[in-house]
């Protein structure tokens, strides 16, 4: 079936200019373009749609009153907003409302890529329910520790970009969002950030001040919701894996960059079960119990339950926010890394590699019940050099997660 994308923009010749850079996608995409807020919300109401793209500025509705209204009535829409890079104080309204930004003038390609990209994503994760409850998520909870201490650091007058990124770094659902803002087109970088320090500086501590301050974009976790989680337990895992990933990395690598994805992938790759526990908590209750009694992994518990697991639905969130590539698949497999074709090191085996060695420094094999890495991944990467990785990450603190880069 044909994708339907709705775009919406006050000017005319905006609109004119979109249908006809977007002519030989017309066979691929059921494509409607409405001049008002009003207007789009008449369409969607009239038919389903898979895809809003829309301007902030518009005279009415505008944007962020459009996004609002799409996302408590049609949360399983993907949100675009593709608007002027003036519009500053209009992008950090919508930072809780829209999936992605586009910066206009854009090019047919890169609109083209992030459509398609977001569709066939649609399509892949299976479960409509979870799908709609993850595109409506405006941020993943933090831990309250660090949450009380990010507002303390940035209420105090002798604030630094070190130390809100020291914070930021060490919490999964700041910086998934942090990542989110700073690789979005309206920063227009070429080049994707993943290290913490840079976006901290790129976004301005007084971007971030109003983010967390006045415009709330991070939330707690609410403890007594997730009670067949431990969220202290997880996180400290994901710190851990996050440190491992790293190290392996710059081992292998003296490339800054995919030193820090694979830091930043090792932080986020189990954020699926925050999102799962925090949403789900019966389920995941009973995901639990069910892993224990087949003495089954937890992603095999989540598959029978669900049809998906939480590899693929932090995937999935991460795609919708337009995360980097090569984040997203470390992410969304790092349970099967069998779906690594590439034969250079990425940060995907790289993260199911530092997952399986920090549950095993644990001795904890609910996630690795079936076989070990070591038989997987003895022909690709030496066992010489899988007992070097053991050994490198035998000797890390989680301190060393503070630093970045
Ligand atoms: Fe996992
Ligand atoms: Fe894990």
């Amino acid at each position: 079936m044909n994708k339907r994308v709705l775009f919406v923009d006050d000017e005319q010749k905006v609109l004119d200019a979109l249908a006809r850079m977007l002519r030989p996608m017309r066979d691929t995409w059921d494509m409607s373009f409405v001049g008002s807020g009003q207007k789009a919300l008449a369409s969607l109401g009239a038919e389903p749609f898979d895809v809003l793209v829309t301007d902030m500025r518009m005279p009415g509705m505008d944007g962020c009153q459009l996004l609002r209204e799409v996302r408590n009535r049609y949360p399983e829409v993907v949100r675009i907003v593709l608007s002027g890079q003036s519009e500053g104080e209009m992008f950090l309204k919508s930072v809780r409302l829209a999936h992605q930004y586009l910066a206009k003038p854009c090019d047919a390609d890169a609109l083209r890529a992030t459509i398609e990209r977001t569709c066939t994503l649609r399509d892949w994760l299976a479960n409509a329910t979870i799908k709609r409850v993850v595109s409506s998520m405006e941020s993943l909870p933090s831990m309250p520790s660090l949450y009380a201490e990010i507002i303390k650091a940035l209420e105090s007058p002798d604030v630094h970009v070190g130390k809100v990124a020291t914070i930021i770094a060490k919490d999964v659902g700041m910086t998934a969002k942090v990542l989110q803002l700073v690789n979005s087109a309206y920063f227009s970088l070429r080049q994707h950030v993943a290290g913490i320090t840079q976006a901290v500086n790129l976004l301005g501590l007084d971007t971030i001040k109003s983010l967390v301050l006045s415009l709330q974009v991070f939330s707690q976790f609410e403890e007594k919701k997730i009670l067949a989680l431990s969220i202290d337990k997880v996180w400290r895992h994901s710190l851990r894996v996050g440190v491992a990933a790293k190290a392996i990395m710059k081992h292998e690598t003296k490339d800054p960059t995919l030193i820090d994805d694979a830091f930043m992938a090792g932080m986020l790759h189990d954020m699926g079960k925050f999102i799962l526990a925090a949403n789900f908590p019966e389920d995941y209750v009973r995901i639990k119990e069910m892993a224990e009694a087949e003495k089954i992994s937890l992603a095999e518990s989540e598959k029978k339950l669900l049809g998906t697991t939480h590899a693929e639905i932090g995937g999935y969130l991460l795609t919708l926010w337009a995360l980097p590539d090569s984040i997203v698949e470390a992410v969304t497999f790092h349970h099967s890394p069998d779906h690594c074709l590439a034969s250079s090191l990425s940060p995907m085996p790289v993260v199911h590699i530092a997952d399986m060695l920090e549950h095993q420094s644990r001795s904890d094999h609910s996630e690795e019940r079936r076989g070990s890495f070591d038989e997987r991944y003895a022909e690709k990467y030496s066992l010489d050099r899988i007992a070097a990785w053991r050994d490198l990450c035998a000797h890390l603190s989680d301190e060393e997660s503070c630093e970045d880069g």
